[in-house]
């Protein structure tokens, strides 16, 4: 299918997990006043030390790599410690944390079923209480919860993944109400298929853009992860200063039209499963 006219409007991207060489920035690039010091945290300290020299050479800024493992709060605990050891302070944190694959109910085992409910909600309602306790109750802070459209209308092989974002989409506007008081604003982005991401390698992106699939998403593509990355900026900065308990879905009219076609979709978890 021929690109559409206003392809042109998408941001620069890669479709690797390289940092982009270049940039053409849509805020003011002093939104985060001047840039900011990032931490990332996840359970495998190779991969993130890698992510985080790439990181640190592409903006210039300091990047620490922490191994944490969000369903087990006493790392959430040492990692919090160790950001406010080093960077002093913490303004903004992004739940990014997600487990998925596509697995039919029926085939799903019951420690599957916990497992992925464990990382997406209890690691995001772990993390959250961490960050809140230890820094956001006495300063403020913004949080943005990456969520998905799954379970708006019951995605077929994903009730796992479909039900704890379902969740974490209640737990954001829970805490939102609780923490309002504290200068705390907590909102969730909810995305679609994104190209070059683990979600799109595992959750069939390749095969159903091959198949043709995207035609019928109302901007008919895919999206990318500066669009991701511009919509959670939007949520954590000054940009949205009065929003909160929001969940914002960026996925170019996805789930109000897509196919939740179970016969096709069991065909790519088949295809996937031998992949795994
Ligand atoms: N289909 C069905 N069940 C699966 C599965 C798959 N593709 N992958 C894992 N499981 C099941 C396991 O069989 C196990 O259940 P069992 O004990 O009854 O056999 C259970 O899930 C836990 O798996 P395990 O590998 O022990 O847990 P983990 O914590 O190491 O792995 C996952 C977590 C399962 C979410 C793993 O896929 C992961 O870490 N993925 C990377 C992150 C990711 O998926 N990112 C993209 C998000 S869109």
């Amino acid at each position: 299918m021929a690109e559409p006219q206003w392809a042109g409007n998408m941001p620069e991207d890669v479709d690797t997990d390289d940092c982009m060489t270049s940039y053409t920035h849509i805020y003011s690039p002093d939104l985060l006043k001047h840039g900011c010091d990032t931490v990332i945290a996840s359970r495998n300290l190779e991969r993130l030390t890698e992510a985080a020299k790439k990181l640190t050479a592409a903006t210039g800024r300091h990047c620490l790599p922490l191994a944490t493992d969000v369903r087990q709060p006493q790392t959430i605990s040492a990692a919090v410690d160790e950001t406010l050891k080093e960077l002093g302070r913490i303004d903004i944190l992004i739940n990014n944390a997600a487990g998925n694959f596509l697995c039919p109910a029926s085939s799903l085992s019951f420690n599957a079923f916990k497992t992925v409910l464990e990382i997406d909600t209890m690691g995001t309602f772990n993390t959250s209480k961490v960050v809140y306790e230890k820094w956001f109750k006495d300063h403020g802070g913004a949080i943005v919860n990456i969520s998905a459209t799954l379970g708006y209308r019951g995605q077929a092989l994903q009730v796992h993944a479909g039900s704890a974002k379902a969740a974490n989409d209640a737990m954001t506007k829970h805490l939102a109400v609780e923490w309002g008081p504290s200068g705390v604003r907590v909102n969730a982005l909810a995305p679609g298929p994104i190209s070059g991401t683990e979600g799109f390698r595992r959750l069939g992106g390749n095969t159903a853009q091959a198949m043709g699939a995207f035609s019928s998403i109302p901007l008919q593509r895919a999206g990318n992860k500066t669009e991701m990355a511009h919509g959670v900026l939007f949520l954590a900065s000054r940009a949205s200063s009065y929003v909160t308990g929001h969940i914002m879905v960026a996925d170019g009219g996805s789930w109000l039209t897509s196919a939740n076609d179970v016969s096709k979709l069991l065909g790519i978890a088949s295809n996937q499963s031998a992949k795994l």
